[in-house]
């Protein structure tokens, strides 16, 4: 059923999840001038940690949602690139990024959670968290590009 608010025959949850995705980027160039120019590393916690919550929470529902609408080849059956292998190949590589975002993420925050001291500053632990923390940023950011496309070749096209 096409309830979503973007006037296209996607679902309401998934024009959520596509705001949502929109919006991540700049929160998280945010949270890392926090940390890199600002040393504000408390604030910089607090934003990963909302934002981490609010992603889970998003996409908990949305895949609640999507089985509930019949799946995504009920929802963009009527798309031009219905059945493409482009359509396919954007999908797959879609998942690819954001199964793998959930797990780099999940391990940043542990990590970080566990390492940093308390009040939290820089500590022997930071090169190991940038280095964990760029893939987890990269990863998240070829999750919000691909599911883009998905968006555009499912239900704009
Ligand atoms: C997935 C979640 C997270 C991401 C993507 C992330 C991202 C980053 C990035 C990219 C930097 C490096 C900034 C620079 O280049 O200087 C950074 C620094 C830092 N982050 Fe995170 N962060 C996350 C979660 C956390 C959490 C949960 C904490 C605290 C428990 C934390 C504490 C810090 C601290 C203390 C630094 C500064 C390290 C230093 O400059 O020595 N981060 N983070």
């Amino acid at each position: 059923m096409a309830d979503g608010f973007l006037g296209t025959p996607a679902s309401l949850m998934l024009d959520v999840v596509v705001c949502s995705l929109v919006l991540v980027v700049p929160t998280l160039l945010f949270s890392i001038y926090l940390a890199k120019f600002k040393r504000n590393f408390r604030l910089h916690k607090k934003v990963q940690l909302v934002l981490g919550v609010v992603l889970a929470v998003v996409v908990c529902l949305f895949e609640v949602d999507m089985r509930m609408q019949g799946g995504f080849d009920e929802l963009a059956k009527d798309s031009a690139y219905f059945g493409t292998t482009l359509m396919r190949n954007v999908l797959y590589i879609h998942l690819f990024f954001s199964v793998s975002t959930v797990f780099i993420w999940i391990a940043t925050y542990v990590t970080a959670l566990r390492s940093f001291p308390n009040p939290i500053a820089p500590s022997a632990f930071s090169p190991k968290h940038k280095l964990m923390a760029r893939i987890a940023v990269a990863d998240m950011v070829a999750t919000v590009v691909t599911g883009l496309m998905v968006y555009y070749f499912g239900f704009m096209s």
